[in-house]
């Protein structure tokens, strides 16, 4: 597969072949979402429509070949009023046949930059076992702070997450 990526934010009408891409990750990586299958595949297309916000710092980015959806990444600020310095990377998948290629550092990339207009750290959590995406993310300048044990449970397995921060430089920094 050669074929170009173009990475951009969603819009409302993307929201079919978002939900479609997001419940084949909730399938295909349990243990790497916060949210699962079965919360997900009832809801409606106009709750999906809502959760893509094409305006204000809440964003979800995708990645496209032709007209192919085949990875996305999510960038939310946390709302309480003492945390708006912060935002949270979410949501980051890569269709199986596509991975390796970079899409998702391209796209984790894409969250950084829209991050760094809105906050001045963001933060991520990775399966402690998720080679695959904690290369990507130490990558791109993530370093650990933390462990959560056992922050997850999928079926009777319990998994533990690295917790990740990358410090944004506020707006006029050199
Ligand atoms: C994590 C994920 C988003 C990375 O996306 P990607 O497009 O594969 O990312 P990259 O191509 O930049 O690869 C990241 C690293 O993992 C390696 N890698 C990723 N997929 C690979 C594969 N299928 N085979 C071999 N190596 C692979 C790459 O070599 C790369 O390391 P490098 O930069 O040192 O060369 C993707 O693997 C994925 O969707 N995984 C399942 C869901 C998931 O874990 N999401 C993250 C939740 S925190």
């Amino acid at each position: 597969m050669s074929a170009t990526i173009t990475i951009r934010r969603l819009q409302h009408t993307d929201a079919s072949a978002y939900q479609e891409l997001r419940l084949e990750a909730l399938q295909t990586n349990p243990e790497a979402f916060g949210s699962s299958y079965e919360e997900e595949a009832p809801l409606a297309l106009e709750a999906i429509e809502a959760r893509i916000s094409s305006s204000g710092p809440n964003a979800i980015f995708g990645a496209f070949s032709e007209r192919r959806l085949v990875g996305m990444a999510g960038f939310a600020v946390y709302e309480r009023m003492k945390a708006r310095h912060k935002g949270v990377l979410w949501g980051v998948f890569v269709r199986p046949e596509w991975q390796g290629r970079h899409v998702g550092r391209d796209l984790v990339q894409r969250v950084i930059d829209h991050a760094s207009r809105h906050v001045i750290m963001l933060e991520a959590a990775v399966g402690l076992t998720n080679e695959n995406a904690r290369r990507t993310y130490h990558g791109l300048g993530f370093r650990p702070y933390g462990i959560e044990r056992k922050a997850l449970r999928v079926g009777s397995v319990f998994h533990d997450e690295e917790l990740l921060y990358l410090d944004l430089p506020r707006p006029g920094d050199v």
